[in-house]
């Protein structure tokens, strides 16, 4: 019996509907367990509830006021509505509160047509016109740094839906960033230092990959393209040797993006390498071919020429002074079979046991 099968049963009525759910379980999971629709935007399965936008709210028979079905724990006997008139309009003001905030510019938007937000807008037919009768003037935030230069904060897309908080905590174990200011000009910001916690932001991109509404976007990348015209290449990532899988997002033959893969050693984590370090594919200086220096200047040359070149040299300085005077220095990016095959030369065909690796670095 697995941990879960011994939790102790309870049953739910959900939308008129008896089930049976587990002791411990929120009302969110049992219902969407049981196919119901309970709309969401700040919960994500990576991070412990944090019932920061009330988009969940349902209906708890006995309690005076609507709970929130990520947070709440389903109870033995509960009745819940999930779908009543007054609870879908209580979800569209909430969500019109939330796009006060947020520009409804979706065709200029990277995300359009993956994003969660948008298939809530969409959901709850809200447009500009919906939010005019508020008359709230737009927002005018000053740039506001992040953490890592390597991500760029857009103050006037950011929904404070508290996402990113919880996954620099939580998945990065940091805490480098937190909410800063009151009201409407609360933003998403570094967090101050203490006497006894100085946060240092790894560049982790934890944050960036878990905002459900662009507002964290690659500070050194292009626009990335739209869903519909990027290609995803399943690939591992070739900086270190922990294999993680990703995905490349390839738009017209150029990389503009990494996605990573949830079902990888990595669960959905990359470190600043994986995730930020693929500008040099693409990168006009990037070596395509070989080069050999010849009266002070390198010049291109072919395989043949170079690996001829290499051995003959490797000989001669073999002959001149002996095979000590040789050494070889190998790369973490290259596969195992490629190391050992290196090595193996060097020791059984150069004779010398002077050979590395950089990852010993
Ligand atoms: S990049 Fe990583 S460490 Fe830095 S703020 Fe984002 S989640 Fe936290
Ligand atoms: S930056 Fe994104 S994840 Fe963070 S609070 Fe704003 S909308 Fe949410
Ligand atoms: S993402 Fe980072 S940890 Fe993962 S394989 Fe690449 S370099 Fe190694
Ligand atoms: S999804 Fe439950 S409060 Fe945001």
């Amino acid at each position: 019996m697995t941990p879960v099968e011994r939790q102790p049963r309870i049953t739910v009525t959900i939308d008129d509907n008896l089930y049976l759910g587990r002791e411990g379980q929120t009302i969110l999971d049992l219902a969407r367990e049981n196919g119901a629709r309970i709309p969401t935007l700040c919960f994500t399965q990576q991070l412990k509830p944090l019932g920061a936008c009330r988009m969940c709210v349902v209906d708890v028979e006995g309690t005076p006021t609507p709970v929130t079905a990520c947070t709440a724990k389903a109870a033995d006997g509960m009745v819940v509505r999930t779908q009543t008139p007054a609870l879908e309009k209580l979800r569209r003001e909430t969500l019109k509160m939330i796009l006060l905030r947020h520009p409804l510019n979706c065709a200029a938007c990277e995300i359009n047509g993956t994003c969660e937000l948008q298939d809530l807008a969409h959901r709850y037919d809200i447009t500009d016109y919906d939010l005019r009768s508020y008359n709230v003037p737009p927002l005018e935030y000053a740039p506001a740094p992040w953490a890592t230069p390597l991500i760029q904060y857009h103050p006037t897309r950011c929904i404070l839906c508290g996402r990113c908080v919880e996954a620099c905590l939580e998945l990065g174990e940091v805490g480098a960033i937190n909410f800063k200011g009151r009201g409407a000009n609360t933003i998403i910001a570094p967090a101050q230092p203490s006497e006894t916690f100085k946060p240092e932001c790894t560049s982790c991109g934890e944050c960036m990959a878990i905002c459900p509404a662009n507002a964290l976007t690659e500070a050194m990348g292009k626009p990335h393209g739209k869903p519909w015209e990027t290609k995803k290449v399943k690939t591992v990532c070739s900086y270190c040797g922990c294999g993680c899988e990703m995905e490349l997002n390839v738009v017209r033959n150029e990389i503009v993006g990494v996605t990573p893969s949830r079902t990888g050693v990595n669960q959905g984590a990359l470190c600043v390498k994986g995730r930020f370090g693929y500008h040099f594919v693409n990168h006009k200086d990037r070596l395509k071919s070989p080069l050999i220096k010849r009266n002070g200047y390198f010049e291109e040359a072919n395989w043949d020429e170079a690996l001829n070149y290499a051995a003959d040299r490797l000989a001669e300085i073999r002959r001149k002074h002996g095979a000590e005077a040789l050494a070889g220095l190998s790369s973490a990016r290259c596969a195992n079979e490629d190391n050992y095959v290196f090595q193996k030369m060097f020791r059984g065909v150069l004779g010398t046991n002077n050979v590395d690796h950089c990852a010993r670095l």
